[in-house]
């Protein structure tokens, strides 16, 4: 029997997108400032295309500007240069993502690099990655998943998270990594474990609070998961499955669901768990790369 509360990261999102479109409400009608978003997108990528649609979609929903520059497969470094050198240098877009992965002939660093600081909604430039590893993160973008998880961390066991341990699984820059930080700022013991780490179970198992990103369908289990802890799942994976004769796909996080609500305090569910937090933050960082281009208080 399933015991764990399910934590609702498409409700949070939700309310979270109002409180967004509200506050973009106010800073144009005293201000004339319309957050500007720029999402960049290069090939065919069927995953990528779903989320970019989603962040326009959520972005226009929240009264945003929204522009979106889909570029062929086999554009150059050097268009994909231009391109973002023209919106750092355009005083209508505030944030700049450039949707990953890109095509293996692109410079992944290079072009994430280009995108200036100040617009860097996605938190992966240098000078951010700086300032959150160093806990500077008054004016610093951080990644939106990791920002996204930590504020249902924070929901559930408050921002102070002193005596508690937490496992990351997965270091990627994109999550595993600036998830760390987070965790550490908010004063938990954390340990980052990877493909290499020996006896991952037993790591697992000291965790208070666990964290898996590492793109594996349901690899984490409940004999995993101390009991109490509380389990955020990052895995967004496609599985097949057979419904009534018909072969299907689903969505399915790194957290086997069913034994890890037995055991744990508390879950997030993959769909709608971390996924619509993303987006949002996405949306937030937008709107306090606005405010702070402006000089105003973020
Ligand atoms: N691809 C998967 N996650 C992300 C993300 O957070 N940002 C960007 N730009 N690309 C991604």
């Amino acid at each position: 029997m399933s015991t764990a509360q399910r934590i609702d990261g498409k409700a949070k999102a939700a309310q979270l997108s109002e409180e967004i479109t509200a506050d973009t409400a106010v800073l144009l009608s005293e201000h004339g400032i319309k957050p500007g978003l720029a999402v960049v997108i290069v090939g065919e990528d069927p995953a990528s295309q779903v989320y970019v649609r989603n962040k326009k979609r959520t972005a226009e929903a929240c009264g945003f500007h929204s522009v979106q520059h889909s570029l062929a497969a086999d554009t150059s470094q050097e268009a994909v240069l231009q391109l973002i050198g023209e919106l750092n240098e355009d005083d209508g877009i505030h944030g700049i993502l450039v949707q990953l992965p890109l095509p293996e002939h692109l410079d992944e660093q290079a072009v994430t690099q280009a995108v200036t600081p100040q617009k860097d909604v996605d938190g992966f430039h240098f000078i951010n990655i700086g300032k959150l590893t160093s806990g500077n993160t008054a004016d610093a973008f951080v990644p939106c998943t990791p920002a996204g998880c930590m504020l249902m961390i924070e929901d559930y066991l408050g921002t102070d998270l002193s005596g508690l341990n937490a496992v990351v699984i997965g270091r990627s820059n994109i999550v595993g990594k600036p998830m760390a930080s987070l965790l550490l700022k908010s004063n938990a013991t954390v340990t980052v474990t990877h493909s290499r780490t020996r006896d991952l179970p037993a790591v697992v198992r000291q965790a208070d609070i666990v964290v898996a990103a590492v793109g594996r369908a349901n690899m984490v289990t409940g004999d995993w998961i101390k009991p109490g802890a509380i389990v955020i799942d990052v895995g967004i994976n496609r599985v097949e499955t057979t419904v009534d004769g018909e072969t299907t796909s689903r969505l399915t996080g790194d957290v086997d669901y069913a034994s890890a609500s037995d055991v744990a305090a508390a879950i997030t569910p993959v769909p709608g768990g971390v996924g619509p937090m993303t987006i949002v933050m996405l949306m937030a960082n937008t709107l306090r790369a606005a405010k702070l281009s402006a000089g105003l208080a973020a």
